[in-house]
C-alpha cells in the first residue's frame, strides 16, 4: 500500500537514505530541508526511482514553518500517513566555550522543532484517527559524551518527549510513535557541525550506513515500533553508562578524544547551525569505505595489469 510520508531532513545523510529507500515502494514522498537546490538533487533521484515527489525548502526552526509544511503536504497529496522527522544539527566544544546562541540553536533544531513536527502531525493524525509518527533520536538520548551538550541535551529531551507521546498515543489507536536511535552513522553531520573544539568530530567505531537505519526506518513505516536501536554497541554502551557509570565517566574522555574526533585541525565556525551548506550535503559522510567504488577501481586495476600480462606474453 503506498502512503503519502513527509521526510525532514531529506537533503542529507540518515533523511535523504530514507526518502531514496521510500522512493522505490510508489510512496508519495514530501521532502524538506533548507537547502532548495539540494532538495531539488533529491527530488530528481526520488522521481527516477518512480516516487510522486514534492519539495518544500522550509527551516524547521522557523515560527509556523513546519505547518506550512503540513498544509502542502495535504494539498499536494489529500492527506500525511507517515512523518519522519531527522532535521537536526550538532556543535562540538566545551560546554562552557560553546556560545550560548549555537547551544540553543542545536536544542532548538533537534529537539523544539522535532516537538513542533510532533505537534503539527500528531493533530493531523489525531483527527483522522491514523498515522505513524518516527523520529530519530540518538543513543547519545540514553548516555552521554563530552563536548556535545546541547545535543546531548536535545536527545535526552526527545527521548522523553517520545516516550510521554507514546502513553499518550495510546488513547487513540491508529496513532503510533517510534523512536529510532542510531549509533555511530557515515554522514556528513560531523564535519558539517559547528565546532569549537578545535578538531574535527568523526563517528566512533563501527560506524554502520545511513542506508541500514533507512531500512530500520522504512520497517517503522510498515510496522511501528516503540524505539528501534541501529548500532553493534549501542546496548553494550547503555549497559556500561547505566550500571558503572563511575568506570564510565572515567573512560568516556579518552574514548572520545580517541575515537570520537578526527586529527584534522579546524578554527571555531557555526557549520550549518544559521544556514544549510548544499556543498557538504550527500548521503554518505565519507568515513566508511565506498565499497561498490573501491570494487569497480581493484576489478579496473585487475582488468588493466591482466590485459599488460597478456600483451606481454603475445
Ligand atoms: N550521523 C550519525 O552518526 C547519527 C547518529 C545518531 C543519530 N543521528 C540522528 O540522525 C538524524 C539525521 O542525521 P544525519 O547524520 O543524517 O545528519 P545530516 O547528514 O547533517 O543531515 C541533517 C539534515 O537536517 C537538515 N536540517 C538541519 N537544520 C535544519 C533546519 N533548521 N530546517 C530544516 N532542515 C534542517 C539538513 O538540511 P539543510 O541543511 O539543507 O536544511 C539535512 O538534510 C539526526 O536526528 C541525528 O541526530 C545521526
Amino acid at each position: 500500500m503506498s502512503r503519502t510520508v513527509v521526510i525532514t531532513g531529506a537533503t542529507s545523510g540518515i533523511g535523504r537514505a530514507v526518502a531514496r529507500e521510500l522512493a522505490g515502494r510508489g510512496d508519495r514522498l514530501v521532502l524538506a530541508a533548507r537547502s532548495p537546490a539540494t532538495l531539488a538533487e533529491v527530488r530528481d533521484e526520488c522521481r527516477a526511482a518512480g516516487a510522486a515527489v514534492l519539495v518544500v525548502p522550509v527551516d524547521v526552526t522557523a515560527p509556523g514553518a513546519v505547518a506550512g509544511l503540513a498544509d502542502a503536504a495535504e494539498a499536494e497529496f489529500g492527506g500525511i500517513d507517515v512523518w519522519v522527522h531527522t532535521a537536526a544539527v550538532m556543535a562540538y566544544g566545551r560546554f562552557d566555550e560553546v556560545p550560548a546562541e549555537a547551544f540553543e540553536q542545536v536544542v532548538r533544531t533537534d529537539l523544539l522543532a522535532a516537538a513542533e513536527a510532533a505537534r503539527v502531525a500528531l493533530r493531523r493524525f489525531r483527527a483522522a484517527s491514523a498515522g505513524t509518527l518516527i523520529l530519530v533520536g540518538s543513543v547519545l538520548g540514553h548516555i552521554t559524551a563530552p563536548y556535545m551538550s546541547g545535543y546531548v541535551a536535545a536527545k535526552w529531551g526527545l527521548q522523553g518527549l517520545a516516550r510521554a507521546l507514546q502513553q499518550e498515543a495510546r488513547e487513540t489507536p491508529g496513532v503510533r510513535i517510534c523512536l529510532v536511535n542510531p549509533g555511530s552513522v557515515d554522514t556528513p553531520v560531523y564535519r558539517q557541525a559547528a565546532n569549537y573544539l578545535g578538531r574535527i568530530g568523526r563517528p566512533p567505531p563501527p560506524i554502520t550506513t545511513p542506508e541500514r537505519v533507512a531500512r530500520a526506518i522504512a520497517h517503522c513505516v510498515d510496522r511501528p515500533r516503540r524505539e528501534v536501536s541501529v548500532g553493534r554497541l549501542n546496548l553494550f554502551m547503555r549497559f556500561g553508562f547505566t550500571v558503572l557509570p563511575g568506570m564510565y565517566d572515567v573512560l568516556v574522555g579518552p574514548l572520545m578524544r580517541l575515537a570520537g574526533l578526527s586529527r584534522q585541525p579546524v578554527g571555531p565556525h557555526e557549520g550549518i547551525l544559521f544556514t544549510p551548506n548544499p556543498l557538504g550535503e550527500a548521503a554518505r559522510g565519507g568515513w566508511l569505505p565506498d565499497l561498490p567504488r573501491v570494487v569497480r577501481s581493484v576489478g579496473g586495476a585487475t582488468a588493466a595489469a591482466g590485459s599488460a600480462v597478456l600483451r606481454r606474453l603475445r
